[in-house]
């Protein structure tokens, strides 16, 4: 494997692992199948830690890296995507340090928003954990220094889209309290731009579209990340055709029941127990 990840000893059907605390790192898999079509995908949730954005960092700096260890010495991945701007913000220099294996990360789109907004005010939604991250610091220092950059931490909007994808009853004032505790905030008026940085949220972006007091350009890195696997596998062999991929949980496999269609919806197969 050289610098950039490329290599043409890779055995065709090696997966590209994705990996979250939940369903979020679903919006993350369809930004990948449109771009890498024919990659072998093994979807990973950690349900048994969910939600992620309630642990302390100690906890996760235990557990995400010998987790992604272990699949990657059962799955032989090309590449791990850390799906899970929670798990990324606190993990991932500890990941990198531990794994043999590229890992793309992702981390809040601070610098895209600063870029799109006009009114020079954005917002940034992620869960509890993200939102305290020095990591956040930095990269509003380094992209936004110009910018108002308000934050919150949405644990109920991380639920709602579990339960809207299970199709089961979700709280839906979710979405609009989420919003309203950035526009309250000193200079949220003002707020044109709205950083998802948690993957579960493109996935009820239409709801937060649906139910903004004023219009928001809403950004994620979903694209961003697609592109950067798509850079670290350039060169390497892929299957003929597409195929369904793999979907494993830490969690119980009952409450898995109620995700079957909206795996499927992705070309994933029903959960099993990792
Ligand atoms: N999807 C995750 C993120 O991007 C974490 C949600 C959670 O488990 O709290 O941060």
């Amino acid at each position: 494997m050289n610098a950039r990840g490329t290599d043409r000893t890779v055995a065709a059907g090696a997966p590209i692992v994705v990996f979250d605390s939940g369903v979020g790192g679903l919006s993350v898999v369809k930004a990948i199948r449109a771009t890498l079509p024919q990659a072998p995908l093994v979807y990973v949730m950690d349900r048994a830690a969910y939600p992620y954005g309630e642990q302390s960092e100690s906890v996760l700096l235990a557990r995400v890296p010998a987790l992604l260890g272990r699949l990657a010495e059962r799955h032989a991945p090309r590449l791990i995507v850390i799906a899970c701007n929670t798990a990324s913000t606190i993990t991932l220099a500890a990941v990198r340090e531990a794994l043999h294996v590229p890992i793309v990360g992702t981390v809040p789109a601070i610098k895209p928003a600063a870029g799109s907004t006009r009114r020079g005010v954005i917002g940034i939604l992620g869960t509890a954990a993200t939102v305290r991250q020095r990591y956040v610091d930095d990269l509003t220092a380094r992209f936004a220094g110009s910018c108002t950059v308000l934050r919150h931490g949405a644990p109920a909007l991380v639920d709602y889209a579990e339960a809207r994808l299970r199709g089961q009853p979700a709280d839906e004032t979710a979405p609009r309290d989420a919003l309203a505790s950035l526009i309250q905030q000193p200079g949220g008026d003002a707020m044109d731009t709205v950083v998802l940085a948690c993957t579960h949220f493109p996935l009820v972006a239409e709801a937060l579209q649906r139910d903004a007091p004023h219009p928001l350009t809403f950004v994620d890195g979903a694209a961003g990340i697609a592109a950067r696997c798509a850079a670290l596998t350039a060169g390497q062999p892929w299957p003929d055709r597409a195929a369904t991929g793999l979907t494993l949980t830490t969690g119980g496999l009952a409450e898995c029941r109620d995700l079957t269609g909206a795996l499927a919806s992705f070309d994933l197969a029903p959960a099993k127990r990792f």
